[in-house]
């Protein structure tokens, strides 16, 4: 392998690969005044290489917020649907067409994209070409696919259900890696690519870090505790600078069923019940806890994916806990020790940090293979007075000790909420995707609703959630101590209270500078330090407060050092817009859009209603289908400047 140039060198400041329409240098100075913050010496390292150049600046014209059936983006701008549910990824076994009565076997759906796209990354090609022009044309993309509409999948749904769909649903899940190339005319899948790959529920993975091995990650399957069968609901994910991808299991507790024995106390706080929502296990045994108790201990978990090697075996990193991991946001400390900074997507959940024990090296990249296996997982809390500190969650200390029901480390870091409780950290609400910004190093996490706090038998408001009923969300913000990422203090705000300005009640009045918005659940800062938000509103939320003025699920972008946010897109109806990624020159974005159509393909409907969604294809009676978009400027211009 090739010496790295993912990143640049933290230390040598924001000036290598710059692009030159980034380099703004008068005006750099100017955004870190407004942000009352000097350049650190490190930076957030992209996998496309890229670093701050300069200073966020909205250049775009703003959109009404809307529902309709379609893809709305500012004027100038234009959309390409690049990669849908079913469209062949470009396997070299095949490439078999997406039917629009859902009657792909399960085979096929292993050679195509699979459903409910989710987070998405960058990973140019060549690996390692320092060139950015050339990093801007070809590339892996890595695609979460949260979960699969089983209403959707299969012609009748989940009526008869069968092993056959228990295998498509699997193969639905997951990852696709794709390779796509610039053209004439927009992006396109390359295929046949030596690289295209789908990762599923059943793909060889291993286990490790220090809960690698343990008795309560051993199955009849593996009795070494160390070979697991796939991954599933990946929701979020992340990146290292070596050019790996992360992906991140977040409501993996759905797919398994308890049976009539209770659910032990350690899966029951992960929210695993006596009937499992997929029912994979009535045709696939080890998602019945009654035949394969330790089975759901093997999910939860951050799992580590080499795009660019085909065979590589993706690892979990059972260092980063386990809980209901939305995403791994990576910032890079001054002596290149690495920081990821992940939420528990649950109510009254909480945030975490992982703190690698060595520093990286940007020259051997085989050298950082195990790099996530020894560390340090913190969890926040949050005082009054802006200030916060991260408590360790190292067995021993704080409380975790065997005297307190924790027998090691393992065991702290398979049963994490647990120890989190106990060391007193603070209950969030719903902590989902989190964002570095690439030259100040602060943090911002979306809460992205909780509207049952404060409500009878349930925790109230406190200083980083102050709002009872709070159903619009918010967007938290935090410094690290000296600026490090390593640092076990830090300064904290909240960046914006989302929700409707003019809402007559106080508590629900949102605080937003420009186009309000809902729900915040994707954040992603560009290179220029501009933060892109996506929203999900639920079905359920769409009937509470003002939601409704609000339109579509939709992604806005706010510049950090005004708060003032635009909204840039709106999605087709029934839709989410998740993860979001630019090409290394700033010239194309790449969103998904998941769920289009939901509520109406609800998983286990045999009779599947009314789609409110056809999107993208319109066929009239068609499926809905979750897709990723490539988006650019018709003048070739820099993505929403
Ligand atoms: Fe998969 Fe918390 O969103
Ligand atoms: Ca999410
Ligand atoms: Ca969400
Ligand atoms: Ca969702």
């Amino acid at each position: 392998m090739k010496p790295v140039d993912i990143p640049a060198q933290p230390g040598t400041g924001p000036t290598e690969h710059a692009h030159p329409d980034r380099t703004r240098r008068s005006l750099l100075k100017a955004a870190m005044a407004g942000a009352a913050l000097s350049v650190p010496m490190a930076g957030c390292a992209t996998p496309s290489g890229t670093r701050w150049q300069g200073p966020p600046a909205l250049g775009f014209k703003s959109i009404a917020p809307v529902a309709e059936d379609s893809v709305r983006v500012p004027e100038g701008y234009r959309v390409q649907v690049l990669n849908a549910w079913g469209d062949p990824i470009g396997s070299p076994l095949g490439a078999p067409a997406f039917r629009q009565d859902a009657s792909n076997s399960a085979d096929e759906q292993m050679l195509q994209s699979g459903m409910h796209h989710d987070a998405i990354e960058y990973f140019p090609l060549p690996y390692g070409s320092a060139d950015s022009s050339s990093r801007s044309r070809r590339a892996l993309l890595a695609i979460n696919h949260e979960y699969t509409d089983d209403g959707l999948l299969h012609p009748g749904g989940m009526e008869p259900w069968t092993a056959e769909k228990v295998a498509k649903s699997q193969a639905a899940h997951g990852v696709s890696i794709i390779e796509v190339a610039a053209t004439a005319d927009g992006w396109a899948v390359v295929t046949p690519s030596r690289h295209a790959r789908r990762i599923t529920p059943r793909t060889p993975m291993t286990l490790s870090g220090p809960a690698a091995g343990a008795p309560a990650l051993r199955t009849s399957y593996d009795s070494s505790g160390t070979r697991v069968r796939g991954t599933l609901n990946n929701c979020a994910g992340g990146y290292t600078p070596w050019g790996t991808y992360l992906t991140c299991e977040e409501n993996w507790n759905l797919y398994f069923n308890g049976g009539a024995s209770p659910v032990p106390e350690a899966l029951r706080r992960y929210g695993v019940n006596a009937k499992s929502a997929y029912r994979w296990h009535e045709h696939d045994a080890r998602f019945d806890l009654s035949q394969e108790p330790n089975e759901a201990n093997r999910f939860g978990w951050v799992v580590e994916i080499d795009p660019y090697e085909p065979d590589s075996v993706p690892v979990k990193r059972t260092a980063l806990g386990r809980f209901k991991h939305e995403g791994a946001m990576l910032a890079v400390a001054p002596d290149r020790r690495l920081a990821w900074y992940m939420g528990d997507d649950e109510i009254f959940q909480y945030v975490y940090k992982f703190v690698t024990r060595d520093p990286y090296n940007p020259r051997d990249r085989a050298a950082n293979r195990n790099l996530m296996d020894h560390g340090t997982l913190y969890v926040a809390r949050f005082n009054e007075g802006g200030r916060g500190e991260w408590i360790e969650l190292v067995h021993g200390r704080n409380g975790l000790t065997r005297e307190n029901g924790f027998a090691d480390q393992a065991d702290v870091l398979i049963r994490t909420r647990e120890a989190a409780e106990r060391v007193g950290a603070t209950p969030m609400d719903r902590p989902e995707w989190g964002a570095v910004h690439p030259a100040t190093l602060e943090v911002y996490m979306t809460m992205t609703n909780n509207p049952v706090r404060g409500t009878p038998g349930r925790p109230g408001p406190d200083a980083a959630n102050p709002r009872a009923r709070n159903v619009f969300g918010h967007i938290l913000r935090w410094r690290e101590a000296g600026r490090d990422p390593k640092a076990t203090r830090f300064d904290w705000d909240i960046f914006a209270l989302a929700g409707d300005p003019k809402a007559a009640d106080a508590v629900q009045r949102g605080n937003v500078k420009g186009d309000s918005y809902g729900s915040p659940d994707g954040l992603w800062f560009d290179p220029s330090g501009n933060l892109w938000i996506q929203t999900d509103v639920s079905t359920n939320n769409l009937h509470r407060g003002d939601y409704q003025s609000m339109g579509n699920n939709q992604m806005l972008v706010a510049d950090v050092t005004t708060g003032e946010t635009r909204r840039f897109l709106t999605g087709p109806n029934g839709s989410e817009v998740t993860g979001c990624v630019m090409s290394p020159d700033g010239r194309t974005l790449f969103v998904n859009i998941q769920h289009p159509g939901e509520p109406a393909g609800e998983r286990s409907n045999p009779a599947r209603p009314k789609a409110v969604s056809s999107w993208p294809d319109g066929t009239a009676g068609g499926r809905p289908r979750s897709a990723t978009l490539a988006i650019r400027r018709i003048d070739g211009g820099l993505i929403g400047t």
